[in-house]
């Protein structure tokens, strides 16, 4: 979902619940709430309205209160599938499920498109205040639990990567981007058979905070559009450094999570960085972070750059990049786009 826009004059009132705000930004007034995603028996705090006619709502209950499975049972009979939250109360929400992850993702009756949609909701509240603040004390733990639940979807779920992958190109920032780093290289190491389930998470964790450096950088450096001047790239290498600086009083990255951080953009021709180590030097897991990271990078799109096909962006990975990347990785990492039922499913 697209962070509301602030103080814009509102100009119409679409009868879906949202407001379109000057320069025709979309923003949502009342966001989506699925009853599937309200655990039974947990506290709700943010309001939740019904929606009686398209683009009137009222107000079902205030905040505090429990939702039961008697509240459940009422609303499906009155087919009520979804209530609604004022967009203002969107973070509140969004905490109420990362709170509530576990038990969310541990529910079959909730399909796995929804799940992953959790997921990337508590992902992206989590990576937010992570990069704000990178050196508070419940950083590592918060980023560990997701890395956790990110490895376990993969992993227990064969539809998981491909609704993950289906949302992944939109709303492109450092955050995004790290959710993504963390999905590709989580399957692309499954494929590769690293089936231990702590190396799987470190693997994740170290993934999602890869970038973590880039959160002491100046935030237009980091979204300048064109080309970086020489002064301006060698600042932006350093969010390497930056990032193992501000993990490595955390032990609990562990090694295996450092050296995603350390060689996501070493290469195999020894011209990486910060340290251009070569290949003799670099780690599985290096190799396999530099791959998500340059493969997501060339397949997203930004302020200045459309999206590379996925096609063409592992074809240049592996014609005119191919020094760099590791190919026996890079043609398990094509075969694993190209059929994730089967290769995630053979756990
Ligand atoms: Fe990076
Ligand atoms: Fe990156």
């Amino acid at each position: 979902m697209a962070p509301l826009a602030r103080a814009a004059p509102l100009v119409t009132d679409p009868p879906d619940g949202s407001v379109r705000a000057a320069f025709g930004h979309l923003r949502p007034l009342y966001i989506p709430v699925y009853l599937d995603g309200l655990v039974t028996d947990s506290v709700v705090d943010f309001h939740l309205y019904l929606q009686t006619s398209p683009g009137h709502f009222i107000l079902f209950r205030g905040p505090d209160l429990e939702f039961t499975g008697a509240h459940r049972t009422r609303l499906l009979a009155n087919r009520v599938e979804t209530l609604w939250l004022k967009g203002e109360e969107r973070r509140r929400y969004d905490q109420y499920v990362e709170r509530h992850l576990d038990t969310l993702l541990g529910n079959p009756q909730i399909a796995t498109s929804r799940k992953v949609e959790l997921l990337q909701s508590a992902t992206h509240t989590t990576l937010d205040s992570v990069m704000v603040d990178p050196r508070h004390t419940q950083a590592v733990p918060r980023t560990r639990r997701i890395a956790q639940q990110t490895v376990q979807l993969i992993v227990r779920d064969s539809e998981a990567l491909g609704h993950m992958a289906a949302l992944m190109a939109r709303d492109y920032d450092t955050v995004r981007h790290s959710m993504n780093v963390s999905v590709f290289a989580t399957g692309l190491a499954h494929a590769a058979g690293v089936r231990n389930a702590n190396d799987l998470r470190d693997l994740a964790l170290g993934a999602l905070l890869h970038d973590i450096g880039k959160s002491e950088l100046p935030r237009d450096l980091i979204i300048k559009p064109g080309a970086y001047t020489d002064d301006e790239m060698a600042l932006m290498r350093t969010h390497v450094t930056r990032g193992e600086q501000i993990l490595q009083q955390d032990t609990r990255i562990g090694p295996l999570g450092m050296m995603v951080v350390s060689q996501h953009h070493e290469r195999l021709t020894g011209d990486g960085y910060p340290r251009g180590l070569d290949a003799s030097q670099m780690h599985l897991f290096g190799r396999i972070a530099g791959i998500a990271d340059v493969y997501d990078a060339m397949t997203s799109d930004r302020s200045y750059q459309r999206a590379m096909k996925p096609v063409d962006a592992l074809q240049l990975m592996s014609t005119h990049l191919a020094s760099h990347f590791d190919q026996g990785l890079l043609r398990e990492f094509v075969r694993t786009l190209r059929a994730p039922r089967s290769n995630v499913a053979a756990a």
